[in-house]
């Protein structure tokens, strides 16, 4: 059989990963996939430096058009990024009939509704493993390991830049800038770390897991996002005390009112494993109503961690690609006339737990005013926490655990405690799950 023919857009650090993981290993993917794999084309706009990387037997063109036009490309793997031409050219592949592979999270996540359903009116598979947590592979677990089951949640550790940043604040005591100048430094943060520290990378790729796990249309538009920027290494330290650590997490619930769909700093138990993932390590987890709790670890980025998933899915297109359409496992796991229009919560409506610190003046009966307006709020208190304060320092710290309750409720709460005179500074809240 000849072989399958791949046309690479953009041979970055997982361009080239997957160049060099293909021809490393390709015995072994010949053996898996009945034929051979073989990337014939590239494009690259910095085309002298690709022709130095690939053989010569592989073409290197400097627009991505030409990949797509060409009759030999049977599949066009896209690892540009974003969702400027990455969006044209994918959605000219699909046009051209050319089934595509791409790890592109922010692509899918804004326009995945478009991109699956021009994939199925063209008879094409769109795969997209490497989209989210790298190298782990979360989307084939989510859309066939746990077909049998009703999935409850999803809560996944998705951006390692992030968790480095955290891992580094926890371990050395560092402040937020310091633990993201060093997360730079070593090639983790990009130069504009925007996407990762503000939440929206782990919100791209928490939006694709929470169509897949409940048969939803993308949902990003309707996550809540919530970055690591605010936190402070304090926080960090007294959640430690309480046996908890923080971590950004993508979660999304299912529950009788909707979907919860939700990224945002969180306390976990720090015997969790979630809480033991460090550095720049991925994890999810995923509840399910048959097989329980199951956890995926693993490298969510990287050039070869990377290519590993974007290999799987080419093995898969060269074993689907001559199947009946519409016998191939849909995009987003349910049949695209079975996905519900569930809503998706706002985040007032979430119940949750949460993490208070107030700085209140250390005056008799402050204490008794916060419980106060908490009960009158129905927030029951679940542990607590007092820093004995300085000789003659007339501000205290105080630490609340609560147990859970629906965010609008917390939110009156906060409010009006804010206001009360012996609460001197901006209280701080982060939100907190068992995760069990
Ligand atoms: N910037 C991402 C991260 C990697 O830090 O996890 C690619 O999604």
């Amino acid at each position: 059989m000849r072989p399958m023919n791949i046309g690479l857009l953009g041979l970055g650090t997982v361009g080239l990963g997957t160049y060099q993981v293909l021809n490393r290993n390709q015995e072994e993917i010949q053996r898996r996939a009945g034929r051979s794999i073989r990337i014939s084309m590239v494009a690259d706009l910095d085309v002298e430096r690709a022709k130095s990387l690939v053989s010569s037997d592989c073409l290197v063109v400097n627009d991505g058009r030409e990949v797509i036009s060409s009759p030999d490309v049977d599949i066009v793997v896209e690892l540009i990024g974003g969702y400027g031409i990455a969006y044209e050219l994918v959605m000219s592949a699909i046009e051209a009939g050319k089934h595509v592979v791409t790890a592109n999270k922010a692509l899918l996540a804004m326009h995945g509704t478009e991109i699956f359903e021009a994939a199925l009116r063209k008879g094409v598979m769109v795969a997209f493993e490497a989209s989210v947590a790298g190298g782990i592979p979360i989307i084939k677990a989510l859309r066939e390991g746990l077909t049998a089951n009703r999935i409850e949640w999803v809560a996944g550790i998705i951006n390692g830049t992030t968790n480095f940043i955290l891992s580094q604040m926890r371990e050395k005591n560092w402040s937020f800038q310091q633990a993201l100048e060093m997360a730079q430094s070593l090639g983790y943060a990009e130069a504009d770390p925007t996407f990762d520290i503000e939440g929206i990378d782990a919100a791209h790729k928490a939006s694709i897991m929470s169509a897949i796990a409940f048969g939803v249309r993308m949902p990003f538009n309707h996550a809540y996002i919530e970055g690591v920027t605010q936190l402070q290494s304090q926080d960090i330290r007294f959640a430690e005390q309480l046996g908890y650590r923080i971590k950004l997490l993508g979660i999304s619930k299912q529950s009788q009112e909707g979907i919860e769909l939700r990224i945002h700093p969180c306390l976990v138990p720090s015997k969790s494993i979630i809480a033991n993932v460090e550095g720049a390590m991925n994890a999810v987890m995923v509840q399910a109503d048959a097989v329980g709790t199951t956890l995926y670890y693993g490298k969510g980025a990287g050039g070869e961690p990377t290519a590993s998933a974007v290999i799987a899915d080419l093995v898969d297109i060269a074993r689907l690609h001559a199947a009946d359409p519409l016998s191939r496992v849909p995009h987003l796991a349910f049949q695209p006339q079975a996905m519900r229009d569930t809503p998706i919560l706002p985040i007032e409506k979430v119940e949750t737990s949460y993490y208070l610190r107030l700085g209140v003046a250390d005056q008799a009966g402050v204490l008794a005013s916060v419980t106060s307006v908490l009960a009158q709020h129905n927030i029951s208190i679940d542990a607590m926490l007092q820093q004995p304060s300085h000789h003659k320092e007339e501000r205290t710290e105080l630490i609340i655990l609560t147990h859970q309750c629906i965010e609008s409720q917390m939110n009156q709460a906060l409010a009006i405690i804010q206001s009360l005179p012996t609460v001197i500074e901006p209280i701080i809240r982060i939100r907190k799950e068992e995760l069990i």
